[in-house]
Formats: structure tokens, sequence, C-alpha cells
């Protein structure tokens, strides 16, 4: 088991500037749009975290062969060996699911586990499988897994009941080599989603509305190979920004997306921190002592992102008067928030809300992660806790961010990891 421990202080200062890596949740798509060809995709800014590993343990499974160097990645499937995505894999990350679209496309077949119950709410795959069934394939359900069948997918009309990240990227991933045209409405129109169409469309693909409620797409028979350049992470530079405003003494984040950060940043300057740009990748974020409360619902892009509801309650702990957090989209996101009442938060939570009461002296204690956004709360807040503060169950923190406890010590954190 591994622990992180943190000694934290109420007047740390961090000073430096951090570099963001690439978007973990637009490269996981991107991996598995991989086997739409059987070209080479050339993928950069890939970064090094766990569930880019597991994906590509993945991709091996099904036949890709790939090359990954520092934060450059080829992936190959010049033949689809297996159509199977097994339960240890997709219970080990629900993107797994992902594979379904382009495998039922190019090779007519998929199997993929069900993934299950999640740490974070209930996360069930009915958009996805309705999706698939209107594009023409036989699904069932047995023995815990999806089973598709299809022999070419046929373009329709297909309006997502409610937003659905992956939904909206499996499904286009299939219309892409689907017979006809397809419309996907009710789209996702997160950045990570458009990125994935940019990939697409530079293998060939034929898409129209990027980033909006409705896309077009007209399938064509073959794609090719391509090469991109992914998206930096913004909830890594939403996370950095908290840390700033938590203990920052002007930290400079790069290669980061403001636009796509929008929200976050508009709520941090409502709240007084003092967040400038000083070019259009980069920003510079300092402390403010007298933060006011702010509230927040979490929403599909452009509202406020869901992974950020974490973070952003602990710099409200720190803030004067009470804030109200809702969360609508997923139903148990709050497992965070006793965690943070050991660290001595005053938050109570109701229903979809938490209300969060301050500004709150934090102590260091013992906590433990359960998802990766709580554990990048647990972080911060241990950060600027008076003492010790140790997280374990630490190995969430790697599904996403990439050398998290190097780039703060760097900021001038004292933070270490211990391996039990
Ligand atoms: N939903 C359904 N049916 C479906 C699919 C989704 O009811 O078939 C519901 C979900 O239960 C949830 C809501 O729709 O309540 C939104 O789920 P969505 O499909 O948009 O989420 P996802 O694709 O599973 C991605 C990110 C998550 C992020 C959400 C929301 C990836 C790999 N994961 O998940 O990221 O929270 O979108 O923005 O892109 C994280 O990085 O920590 C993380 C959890």
């Amino acid at each position: 088991m591994e622990k992180i421990k943190i000694r934290g202080r109420h007047d740390l200062c961090l000073k430096g500037t951090v570099k963001i890596s690439g978007a973990k949740n637009a490269v996981l798509p991107a991996i598995a749009a991989s086997l739409l060809t059987k070209e080479k995709v050339h993928l950069q800014n890939v970064p090094q975290v766990k569930d880019v590993f597991t994906i590509l343990t993945l991709m091996k499974d099904l036949g890709a062969e790939y090359e990954i160097n520092d934060n450059s990645l080829c992936v190959q499937v010049r033949k689809i060996n297996s159509y199977e995505a097994s339960y240890t894999l997709v219970r080990a990350m629900r993107a797994s699911i992902l594979v379904l679209g382009p495998l039922l496309a190019r090779y007519g077949k998929a199997m993929v586990a069900l993934p299950g119950g999640c740490a974070i709410g209930s996360r069930p795959t009915d958009l996805h499988i309705h999706g698939f069934e209107k594009l023409g394939a036989s699904i069932d359900l047995e023995h815990g897994y999806i089973r598709a069948e299809s022999s070419r997918l046929q373009g329709t009309k297909i309006e997502f009941e409610r937003k659905t990240v992956g939904g909206t990227e499996n499904l286009l991933m299939a219309a892409c080599l689907a017979k006809g045209e397809t419309i996907l409405k009710n789209c996702a129109k997160e950045p990570e989603v458009v990125d994935l169409c940019t990939l697409l469309i530079k293998m060939g693909a034929r898409i129209d509305g990027v980033g909006e409620d409705v896309i077009r797409i007209k399938g064509t028979a073959e794609l090719g190979g391509a090469s991109h350049n992914i998206i930096p992470d913004r909830i890594e530079s939403g996370t950095f920004l908290i840390a700033g405003a938590l203990a920052g003494d002007s930290i400079t984040i790069k290669n980061v997306r403001p636009d796509h950060l929008h929200t976050v940043i508009e709520k941090m300057k409502y709240s007084g921190v003092p967040i400038t740009e000083l070019s259009t990748h980069s920003l510079i974020v300092s402390k403010q002592e007298n933060l006011k409360a702010q509230d927040i619902t979490t929403s599909p892009y452009p509202g406020f992102p869901t992974d950020m509801q974490a973070q952003f309650t602990v710099l409200m702990t720190q803030a004067e008067g009470t804030s109200i957090i809702t969360e609508t989209i997923f139903d148990r996101r709050f497992s965070h928030i006793n965690e943070l009442l050991r660290l001595g938060a005053n938050i109570e939570v109701s229903g979809d809300k938490a209300i969060v009461k301050g500004k709150t002296h934090l102590s260091g204690a013992e906590t433990t992660a359960t998802d990766l956004r709580a554990s990048a709360s647990l972080v911060l807040a241990g950060l600027i806790a008076s003492g010790e503060t140790t997280i374990t169950e630490a190995h969430h923190l790697d599904r996403g961010y990439e050398n998290l406890e190097k780039k703060l010590i760097s900021l001038g954190a004292d933070i270490e990891r211990i391996k039990e």
C-alpha cells in the first residue's frame, strides 16, 4: 500500500512554475480511436498516468502494437486479434468501454464487460447501448458482458437523453465507419470530445458540428493514420490553480488552455483569487487572504466541471461565509467530505448539496483517498493543514495526475510517497 505524507503549514508559500501535462480524458478516447485504422496513430503530449497504461494493456490484448517514449506514443492496430475487454480491465478503468464503438465499427463484433459500481456514483451504460442499437448493432447483455454484433453499422439519428461524454465519444467513433450519415443530438461539448473530433478528422473522418449540440458524421469505409497533439489537462490545470489560490506566491501555470477552464477561473476570481493571463497558454495565480464564499453547481461543459468539485470545496473551506456546492452529474461524489471533516473543515452534506462554512483552520490528520479527484482535494487540503496529513490508497492519484508530488515539491511543498 502506498501513502502520501504531507507536512503542511497555514502560511505555506508555493513559488515557481509548473507545466501542465496532456489531458487524461482526451488521450484515452484518442488511443481507442486508433482501433479504427490499420495505420499508425502518433500522439504527442501524452501523460504517463496509470489509466494510459491500462488502456494500452487492453489495446495490446486486442492486437495493437505500441511504443511510448516520454510523452510521445505511437499505436498501430494492423489486425484485430481479440474483441474482448475483460472485467479485470474494465473494473480497473471504466473508460475501457470506449473500445466498444471502434471494435464494432471495424471488426463487426465487440464484447466489453459491464463496468458495475463506482466510488463516485452509479454509472450506467444504457446511452451507449441504445446508440449502438440505433446504428443497427444487435446487443446482448449476458454473463456480465455487453456483446455487440453488426455486419456494417448504418448511419441514423440518435438523440442522447442526457449529456454523456463517453457516450458521445463512443458513438462518434463508431459512426465514422458506418454507412451513410449519422446525426448525433444533445452531444457532450467537453474539450476532450472536441479533441477527439480533431483527431478523427485528421484520420479522414467527415464530421460537422464539432463542439456543438448536434454533430453530423458522414461515414467512410476506411480511416488512415494521423499525428496529433493532445490538449492540456484542464482538471490538472484547475487543481494547480486551487493550490496557487491556497498557498501561491505568483505561481506560473504553463501549457494551460484558460478557455477550457473559463467557469472555474470565473468562480475563483469572484471569490477574490488573483489570476492573470501571462500569455494565451500560461496563467499566474497567488493566494488572497480574504476570499469570499461562492456557490457552484456542477454541470456538463461549459458548466462547472464535476471533476473540479472536490478541489473547489477545499478552497471554499478557506473563504469567509457559506458556500453551497451542488453536484448534479454523479450521485455519490462527496466521499472526500468525510475526510475533509477529519482535517477540521465545517461541511454538511444534504442530498446533492455540500454546505461549506468557512473560514476554517485545517489541521493535519490521517485520511483515505477514495477516487482520483477526492485524492487531489486531500492533497490540496494537506498542503495548508498545520502538521502532518497522510493519505492512504494514494494509488488513486496515479490514475490521472502525472508527477503530482514532484511538481508540488518543485513549487516548495513538503510531500513524500511512502511504500509500505
Ligand atoms: N450516464 C448514463 N448512462 C450512460 C452514460 C452516462 O446515465 O450510458 C450518466 C452517468 O451516470 C453520469 C452522467 O451520465 O451521471 C455523465 O456521465 P458521462 O458519460 O458524461 O461520464 P463518463 O464519460 O463516464 C467522463 C470522464 C469523467 C468525468 C465525466 C463527466 C473520462 C474517461 N471520464 O466520464 O472523468 O467526470 O465524463 O464530465 O472522460 C475523472 O477524470 O476523474 C472522471 C471521473
